[in-house]
C-alpha cells in the first residue's frame, strides 16, 4: 500500500554540486536554493561541511549557510562528517546536518578517510553533542545497493550501520544506491529487511539513475510503504569518491511520478522544471531529467 503522500528530500545544491568540474559561485547556488523552496520543496541539502581540500566545490559552506534563511516549514541541512565540520555547521545557525558513511570498507576509507569502525567511533563523538545544541541530525550509509571497489555489499550490514546511526540520535537514515547499481527484486529484499528492523520512517531511499533503475526501485519502497525518497533537480549529482557515479533521481521525475498516482508532494511540478532550468543555466550545460527534457504532461 503506496502512501498517501511523500516527503522528497532535495540533495541538488550539495550532491550535484559537489561532482561539478566547475566551481559555482555563491551567488547562483543561491539562486538554485531560491528556486528550489519557491517550487515548494520543504527540506534541501544545501552544503557540505567538508575538507575543502577534498571537495573545492563546496568551499563556500559557511557563506551560503549563513546567508540562506530558511522560510518557516523549511529546513536546510548539510553534510558533516567529523567534529570540525559539526563546529563549522553550528556556527552557521543550520537547524540540521547529515553524518555520512558508507557499508563499504573500501569506499569508507576512499570517502572519509577512516575505518568504518573509526567513523561510528567519530559520530558516537559528535551526534549526541549536534542534538544536544539542538540541531537535528540525518544519516547516510552509502553502497548499500554495491561498491564500487568492492562489489556486492551484504544488505545485513547495512541494515545494522543504519541501526547504530539510529541508536546515536540520527532522525533518519537515509539509503544510497551510490552507483545506481540496484534492481527491483534487491529493493525489495533492503526495504524488507530495513521495515523488520526500524519504523517506516527512519529511513528513506537516497538513488542515483546510473544505469536507470531509480524509478523502478522507489515504486518497489512505495509499494511497501516507504515514504521518505531523496532527490536532485535535473537529475544532478554523483559522489567525487565513486567512479562513474551519475546523478540522483532527477525531483521532477519522482515528483511527475507520484503526482500521477495520486501522491502528494507538496511541490509545485511547474515551478520545479523552472528550477531545473535554473540549474542548467548555472552550470551551463544540458541535464540528463527526463521530465526536465520533454517538459510535464497533462
Ligand atoms: P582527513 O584528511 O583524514 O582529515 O579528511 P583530518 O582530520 O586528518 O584533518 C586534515 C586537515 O583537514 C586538517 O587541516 C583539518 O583541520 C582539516 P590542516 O591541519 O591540515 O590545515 N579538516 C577539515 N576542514 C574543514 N572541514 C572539516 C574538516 N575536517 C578536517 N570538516 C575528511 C577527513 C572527512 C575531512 C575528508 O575525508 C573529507 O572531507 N571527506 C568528504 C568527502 C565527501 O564530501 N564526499 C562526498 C560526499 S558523500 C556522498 O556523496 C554520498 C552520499 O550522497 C550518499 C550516497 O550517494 O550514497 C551522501
Ligand atoms: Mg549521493
Amino acid at each position: 500500500h503506496a502512501p498517501d503522500r511523500v516527503s522528497i528530500y532535495e540533495v541538488s545544491p550539495r550532491d550535484g554540486l559537489q561532482n561539478e568540474q566547475n566551481v559555482v559561485p555563491l551567488a547562483q547556488k543561491r539562486q538554485l536554493v531560491e528556486a528550489l523552496v519557491a517550487a515548494g520543496v520543504k527540506r534541501l541539502e544545501i552544503t557540505s561541511f567538508v575538507s575543502p581540500k577534498w571537495v573545492p566545490q563546496l568551499a563556500d559552506a559557511e557563506e551560503l549557510a549563513r546567508e540562506m534563511r530558511p522560510p518557516e516549514g523549511v529546513t536546510f541541512s548539510a553534510l558533516c562528517p567529523n567534529a570540525k565540520g559539526l563546529e563549522r555547521a553550528l556556527a552557521t545557525g543550520l537547524s540540521e546536518i547529515a553524518v555520512f558513511m558508507s557499508a563499504s570498507e573500501t569506499h569508507n576509507q576512499k570517502n572519509i578517510n577512516k575505518s568504518i569502525d573509526r567513523t561510528l567511533s567519530v559520530f558516537s563523538e559528535i551526534v549526541p553533542p549536534a542534538i544536544e545544541a539542538g540541531l537535528r541530525v540525518r544519516g547516510y550509509v552509502s553502497c548499500v545497493w554495491g561498491c564500487p571497489y568492492e562489489g556486492p555489499v551484504s544488505a545485513e550490514r547495512s541494515v545494522e550501520i543504519t541501526k547504530k546511526l539510529l541508536s546515536l540520535g540520527c532522525y533518519q537514515v537515509s539509503l544510497g544506491d551510490t552507483i545506481g547499481v540496484g534492481t527491483p527484486k534487491q529493493t525489495r529484499d533492503i526495504v524488507l529487511r530495513c521495515l523488520d528492523a526500524m519504523r517506516v520512517d527512519q529511513f528513506a531511499l537516497h538513488l542515483h539513475d546510473t544505469r536507470g533503475t531509480a524509478l523502478a526501485n522507489i515504486l518497489v519502497g512505495l509499494e511497501l510503504g516507504v515514504r521518505d525518497f531523496d532527490a536532485s533537480v535535473g537529475g544532478l549529482g554523483g559522489c567525487p569518491y565513486a567512479p562513474g557515479a551519475a546523478g540522483n533521481v532527477a525531483t521532477e521525475d519522482l515528483v511527475y511520478m507520484l503526482h500521477g498516482m495520486g501522491i502528494e508532494t507538496g511541490i509545485d511540478l511547474d515551478k520545479l522544471i523552472e528550477a531545473g532550468n535554473v540549474a542548467e543555466r548555472v552550470l551551463g550545460r544540458p541535464l540528463p531529467g527526463k521530465v526536465h527534457k520533454a517538459g510535464a504532461f497533462r
